[in-house]
């Protein structure tokens, strides 16, 4: 067996935590690719809430999940760290996923910040319901992207472990600065 890439892996976690009829996040939609993961994971009687700040991704979202006849996710033109606005109160969140950065072939100024990313993240976590999980796939190579990776560290590693167990899956021998994932999952 070929050890996983970051992007792989994180679906492999999602695949085995996440329920059919789960409430779930993609907190990056980007081109939809997640979205339309997670939507298969839940199914037809669950639920995906995708967020992403750019029209241009909502858009090419939305096309490519009309193209395929998914029709269990709500895309959301706004930051994620306005997550507990969309999210019903008593709501749970099976999981979620968040794939930093900027969108490949869109604006590159466009990227996510460690600041919101953690606003959204503690949104969702009061919400996750017991082995529910939180993947962040952590691109860092670009501008601004250590800044975020260090904010997000810092918060992951003061979690609780007796409320969570957070993993860091990270291939440390390869150049190119490649993605890794933290994933953090309640108890
Ligand atoms: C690496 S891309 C996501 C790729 C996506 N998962 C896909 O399948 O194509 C990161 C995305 O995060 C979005 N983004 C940046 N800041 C954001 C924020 N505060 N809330 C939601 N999305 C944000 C960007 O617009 C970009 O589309």
């Amino acid at each position: 067996m070929k050890l996983a890439n970051a992007l792989t892996y994180s679906h492999t976690l999602l695949a085995a935590t996440v329920e059919r009829g789960d409430y779930v996040i993609d907190a990056t939609v980007g081109n939809g690719h997640d979205t339309e993961f997670l939507s298969q994971l839940v199914g037809p009687k669950g639920h995906v809430l995708g967020f992403d700040v750019q029209v241009a991704a909502i858009n090419s979202a939305t096309t490519r999940l009309k193209d395929d006849g998914i029709t269990n996710t709500e895309l959301i033109l706004a930051g994620h760290e306005n997550v507990t606005q969309y999210l019903p109160a008593n709501q749970t969140v099976g999981g979620a996923i968040f794939n930093l950065g900027y969108l490949p072939g869109a604006d590159k100024d466009v990227i996510t910040q460690g600041e919101t990313t953690l606003a959204a993240i503690n949104g969702m976590l009061p919400h996750l319901k017991k082995n529910g999980l939180i993947v962040l796939v952590v691109y860092y190579g670009h501008p601004g992207g250590q800044d975020e990776v260090n904010q997000l560290l810092n918060f992951a590693q003061a979690l609780p472990q007796k409320a969570y167990h957070v993993l860091q899956y990270q291939f440390i021998n390869q150049v190119n600065q490649p993605p890794y994932i933290i994933a953090i999952q309640k108890r």
